[in-house]
């Protein structure tokens, strides 16, 4: 039967085909201005489905309404899900969805470029050049820390994680992983400290959750070496953003990549005015093919729970 989805903003050219094909209604706005929480609250009570992204808040108040009402689904254009309130949806007999696999080898891509980029100084260089400030080439400009050759050290080693580590398998680079639980691989370092300690490009892959927020302090920073460069491509409330820009500021670490924040849109400004800094606005999953096919992987869920099946990019809480 077919169903009223929402979709909270405009998706790749093809990323609704699943919804269309189902025959489903899709609500959307007219432009892609995002839904205020209110607005939220207000259409999850008159929708069977919602197609949303990472920007959108989907806390338990919006549930709610949404189970006040016939909603069924929320399926999020994203791999993390931090936005939305899971246990919330669980209770409420919400099912969620996620894009799982397809935005790996992409999210790895842009990683390894921050890993290149923060290694070799390249955002300062540019900035130079492109303000007049560059007198031409100097042999004590712009010195870097060799990428190949280095030690990666990866926190957390699920897809993306992993995919990382095949790129830097290819720079000939040593890699390391930690992860909450002992993975039983090649590389695999116990304790987060002794990873920092001994790493010289150090790499984030793990979920937002409690566990993880803040999981990169002051303290964490100060066991980097003095040549480190940290990437970050996970969610930003993983590193404690005022205390890696004052490291930052302090020369404690050689440099940092960066593409996601603490509080999206906005960057501390510390951090915008920090020395080595390569900064990017959150465009790890952003190749038109993955973006693509993350928009059709979470219609395809929401279509999958409206049709009484369970999808495979099911989340559980
Ligand atoms: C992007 O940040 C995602 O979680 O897919």
């Amino acid at each position: 039967m077919p169903a009223r989805v929402l979709v909270t903003r405009r998706l790749p050219e093809g990323g609704l085909d699943p919804l269309v094909d189902e025959g489903h209604e899709v609500v959307q706005r007219a432009d892609d201005t995002p839904y205020t929480h209110e607005e939220l609250v207000e259409l999850a009570a008159t929708v069977d489905g919602v197609v949303c992204l990472l920007t959108d808040r989907i806390d338990e108040e919006v549930l709610r309404a949404g189970a006040s009402g016939t909603l069924r689904v929320v399926a999020n254009v994203a791999v993390g899900y931090d936005n939305v309130d899971v246990a919330a949806a669980g209770r409420l007999g919400v099912s969620v969805c996620n894009t799982p696999g397809v935005l790996d080898e992409t999210t790895a891509d842009l990683a390894f470029l921050l890993v290149l980029a923060a290694s070799r100084l390249a955002s300062e260089a540019e900035r130079d050049l492109r303000s007049g400030a560059w007198g031409g080439w100097g042999v004590t400009q712009y010195l870097g820390h060799d990428v190949h050759g280095a030690t990666l050290g990866l926190v957390g080693y699920g897809r993306i994680g992993k995919a990382v580590a095949r790129r830097a398998a290819g720079f000939g680079m040593q890699v390391l992983h930690h992860a909450r639980h002992p993975t039983d691989m090649p590389g695999y370092v116990e304790s987060l400290d002794d990873l920092l300690a001994v790493s010289d490009v150090v790499s984030l892959h793990v979920p937002l959750s409690d566990a993880t927020t803040h999981l990169i302090g002051a303290r964490e920073l100060a066991l980097l070496r003095p040549h480190a460069v940290l990437v970050n491509t996970a969610r930003g409330p993983v590193v404690d953003e005022e205390a890696l820009a004052a490291a930052l500021h302090a020369g404690a670490l050689l440099a940092a990549g960066l593409d996601v924040y603490e509080h999206e849109p906005e960057v501390h400004p510390l951090l915008l005015s920090a020395p080595r800094a390569v900064l990017l606005p959150h465009i790890g999953s952003a190749s038109r093919a993955t973006r693509t096919q993350m928009a059709r992987m979470a219609c395809q869920g929401a279509c999958t729970v409206l049709a009484g099946r369970r999808p495979e990019n099911l989340v559980t809480a």
